[in-house]
């Protein structure tokens, strides 16, 4: 099965409660939440206190996605929060395992992100240990970007990881997803799409997810 992750970043956040009721009852499966910091990216957008706000108005599994440098500072905020994934960058931990293993010490699920440019080796001995690879098929910072297509062979190659393993890990792709791109990418085996302005600024939310949703691999 596929699942769909609105992307947040790209809701009006004057209206942010109306537009997570319209995903949800759209069908959205998960909701996906951008937190930047202006350093690991060139963008900021929430904190904590969003995430909890966002909790109390939603039963939606709430997908965490940190662009932020030393996250382990600001994970526990994030957990207490409400947040059921928190999804750290590969590029930003100095010591993964430990971060990864504070995570899921608080009964969160853990994700790690790659850049476009990473690559999926150095997931290798982390990859036991993961709920979610997140593959950024944009350089993160901003919705309403490009997908880049080389980061299709790196899919590919971190299903087979994921499958000759046997792991339970889910495999989500983040940037430029729409009907096109995101059928590009179920058929490379990923089982999360992130999609942003494809949901949120296109012709009609309830299309754009339903559309998504009809992508089987
Ligand atoms: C980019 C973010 C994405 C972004 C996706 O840094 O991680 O989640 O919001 O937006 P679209 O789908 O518009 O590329
Ligand atoms: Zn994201």
């Amino acid at each position: 099965m596929i699942l769909i992750a609105p992307s947040i970043l790209s809701a009006n956040f004057t209206r942010l409660g109306e537009d997570i009721k319209a995903v949800q009852e759209a069908g959205a499966d998960w909701l996906h939440i951008d937190v930047m910091d202006g350093h690991f990216v060139p963008n900021l957008t929430i904190g904590p206190q969003v995430v909890a706000d966002i909790r109390e108005i939603t039963g939606l599994f709430l997908d965490v996605h940190l662009m932020i440098e030393k996250p382990e500072q600001l994970i526990p905020a994030f957990i207490d929060a409400g947040a059921d994934m928190i999804t750290v960058h590969i590029e930003a931990c100095h010591h993964l395992h430990r971060v990864i293993a504070s995570i899921k010490e608080c009964g969160c699920k853990a994700g790690v992100s790659l850049n476009p440019a990473t690559a999926e080796c150095l997931l290798q001995p982390i990859l036991p240990e993961l709920d979610l690879v997140l593959a950024m098929s944009v350089n993160p910072g901003f919705g309403g970007q490009r997908f880049i297509t080389s980061v299709l062979s790196k899919i590919l190659n971190i299903r087979a990881m994921i499958d000759s393993q046997r792991l339970n890990c889910y495999l989500e792709v983040d940037g430029g997803i729409n009907d096109k791109t995101g059928w590009d990418a179920v058929q490379a085996g990923c089982d999360v799409l992130v999609a942003g302005s494809y949901v949120f600024q296109g012709s009609g939310l309830q299309e754009a997810i339903q559309s998504l949703k009809a992508l089987k691999a």
